[in-house]
């Protein structure tokens, strides 16, 4: 069929589109690099990166802020070298992002290493790598690292993360804030610590990170309040504010967010109310990666059933874990448009009955080989890939206009040893 029988105002997510019922990145076919790399993919269009940094940067830059992309919304390598090239910094939450971060050329003193559970030798190896920033999260870690500090005969730079004690308003699986939450010290917690001497430490300020895909400013306001106040009353001498990540995407067609701006503008203005100058971090995961990426999978089979249509494709929870953990949408797009027949259920090849990524959608009459692009898979999708059921993990590819190079290969049996 010629493609220009179709409409070219099909709707689609970034940073897709459909020139006639051919599905692109950029200018890169996707039925093109499904059948040169193989399926399931992910694939990243370089363009919508730099964009979504341009937007960031320019959302907050009367503070000048270090944006320390979050490696644990994706930890690739070539990724990361293609953010610390625009000036990014890092947050790590392990020993083995700090080695991710460093091996994309990242240098230590823009890095800061958080982490609810961090062990003596991640200690040890992020006072070694000299990493910008050690964000605590309790007391007896302070006291593990005070020694470690002494030992190395270092002074390092210490955040101390706050747990504001205030719910954000997001899916209760990804919030971080509440009171109850395992992360973060409590204001009165983080106050007696303040008030002791720590001769290796350099307490120089606080860390928040309430949640993930945050709905509204209102909650990051509110904890916002809570630990300039803080550092007001109990350390004076704080220079840093780590404000975390938590900027929300679009993952549904339509999906209204909020505008950058819309969380930039207060909190800027707080800042500067503040009166003291503070070195501004920001550890933005999801909304510099999400929607630059997408999942290629292929349908392996249909089963039609009279109370259900299943299409059964060859990447699942174990290539894509967020709809089976959080139950969390994300769009489908036929890689050859077709009008949609009816609802269908997506499922994956793994042998548990949770192994579905998409439930009840409007879907073309799908058959064996043909292939769907999933959507805004750029952050918390490969780096939550899993090796479940024996599955290697698949391949990464970038694309920046027409051409395309892989950027992590396919697993084989061998790294299943
Ligand atoms: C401490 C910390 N910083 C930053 C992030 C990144 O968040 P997001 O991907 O929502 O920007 C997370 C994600 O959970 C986090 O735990």
């Amino acid at each position: 069929m010629p493609e220009t029988t179709h409409n070219h105002a099909l709707p689609t997510l970034p940073p897709l589109t459909y020139r006639g019922a051919a599905l692109y990145c950029e200018d890169a076919n996707l039925a093109d690099l499904a059948r040169e790399y193989g399926t399931p993919l992910y694939i990243y269009s370089q363009a919508r990166i730099l964009q979504n940094v341009r937007q960031l940067q320019a959302a907050f830059a009367p503070a000048n802020p270090l944006l320390c992309f979050s490696v644990k919304a994706n930890n690739n390598r070539a990724l990361l070298a293609l953010l610390h090239a625009q000036g990014l910094g890092f947050d790590v939450v392990s020993g083995g992002e700090l080695h991710c971060a460093m091996q994309a050329g990242a240098p230590a003193h823009n890095i800061a290493f958080a982490g609810v559970g961090k062990t003596d030798a991640e200690l040890q190896q992020a006072l070694q790598a000299r990493v910008g920033w050690l964000n605590v999260e309790t007391a007896e870690e302070l006291e593990r690292l005070e020694q470690f500090a002494a030992s190395a005969g270092v002074l390092q730079q210490v955040v101390l993360r706050l747990n504001p004690a205030i719910d954000a308003d997001t899916h209760h699986q990804i919030a971080t804030g509440g009171a109850n939450a395992k992360f973060g010290l409590l204001v009165a917690e983080a106050r007696a610590l303040a008030a002791r001497p720590w001769p290796h430490l350099d307490l120089c300020g606080v860390h928040l990170h309430i949640g993930s895909q945050l709905r509204s400013p209102a909650a990051t306001l509110a904890a916002l309040d809570v630990a300039l106040e803080f550092m007001r009353a109990s350390l004076p001498s704080a220079t840093v504010l780590d404000l975390g990540g938590g900027f929300p995407v679009a993952y549904q067609l339509e999906e209204e967010v909020p505008d950058i701006n819309v969380f930039a503008t207060p909190i800027l203005r707080r800042l500067k109310e503040y009166g003291r100058p503070l070195r501004l971090l920001l550890e933005p995961g999801r909304c510099l990666l999400a929607d630059a990426g997408a999942l290629l999978v292929t349908v392996m089979a249909v089963r039609n059933r009279s109370a259900a249509r299943t299409i059964i494709v060859d990447g699942g929870m174990n290539t894509l874990a967020r709809p089976a953990i959080y139950g969390a949408h994300h769009e489908l797009l036929p890689v050859r448009h077709t009008p949609a027949t009816g609802p269908a259920d997506v499922a994956g090849p793994i042998c548990e009955s949770t192994d579905y990524l998409a439930r009840n959608r409007s879907l073309p009459a799908l058959q064996r080989g043909d292939q769907l692009a999933i959507c805004t898979t750029g952050a918390y999708g490969y780096s939550m890939a899993s090796q479940y059921n024996a599955q290697p993990r698949p391949a990464e590819v970038l694309v920046a206009e027409a051409s395309t190079r892989i950027i992590r290969r396919r697993e084989t049996f061998a790294d299943l040893e």
